[in-house]
């Protein structure tokens, strides 16, 4: 017979083997989520490491679901999966899934909203549920008029004092031709972050 959790696991495609280090991608709707299918490609060589996506609708914009190896979970899930009482929610789901979580890109937008603690979609409800003793790395990712905007420095300050790590974004020449600070860091140094929390990694945190 199956067990309430058998059930779960199957209607969440959350299933979690023992050993395995659970990465959740958060991603929002900047430019750098082109870079979503890298990013999911080299976690995934990570040994022992299951990831999974959840997406703001804006992000959907920028990949191309077919070139992302791994589930993909959005607001539409969220509301299809819950009709009744003995039913899953969720972005509570997903946090217990979840060993890490690292949000690549994290646009203006959603900063602002998880800085203020809004959760009005399926990523910011995770974040609003997020076990704070578990890892939550973040990779700012905008124009540099808007990363120059006194705003964004105190939205990154009020994560950092919440026990999130910021992956720091880089200057080069943006998308928009605009150049200076405000791209997404590299997804090799996204990556090597990551790799530093896994169990065993001699720089374990
Ligand atoms: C082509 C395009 C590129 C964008 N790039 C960025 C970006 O890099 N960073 C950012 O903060 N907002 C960017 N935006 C604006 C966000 O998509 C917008 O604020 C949106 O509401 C974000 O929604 P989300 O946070 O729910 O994903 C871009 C918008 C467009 C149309």
């Amino acid at each position: 017979m199956q067990t309430d959790d058998q059930a779960t696991c199957q209607k969440t495609d959350l299933s979690k083997s023992p050993g395995t280090f659970c990465v959740l991608v958060g991603v929002t709707g900047s430019v750098a989520a082109l870079k979503l299918p890298l990013l999911v490609s080299q976690l995934l060589q990570l040994s022992g490491v299951d990831v999974r996506v959840v997406t703001t609708e804006h992000a959907k914009h920028f990949y191309n679901p077919a070139d992302v190896p791994v589930k993909i979970y959005s607001d539409q899930e969220e509301w299809k999966l819950w009709t009744q009482r003995s039913d899953p929610v969720l972005h509570i789901e997903l946090r217990r899934w979840a060993d890490l979580l690292v949000i690549a890109p994290l646009d203006a937008n959603t900063l602002g909203k998880i800085a203020n603690g809004i959760c009005d979609n399926l990523l910011t409800c995770v974040v609003r549920a997020w076990d704070t003793s578990r890892p939550l790395l973040f990779c700012p990712a905008m124009n540099t008029a808007m990363w120059l905007h006194p705003i964004t420095a105190q939205q990154v300050s009020k994560l950092k004092e919440f026990g999130y790590v910021e992956i720091p974004c880089i200057a080069k020449k943006l998308v928009c031709g605009d150049e200076g600070k405000g791209a997404m860091a590299e997804v090799s140094t996204i990556v090597s972050i990551v790799k530093q929390y896994l169990p065993g990694s001699d720089e374990s945190m």
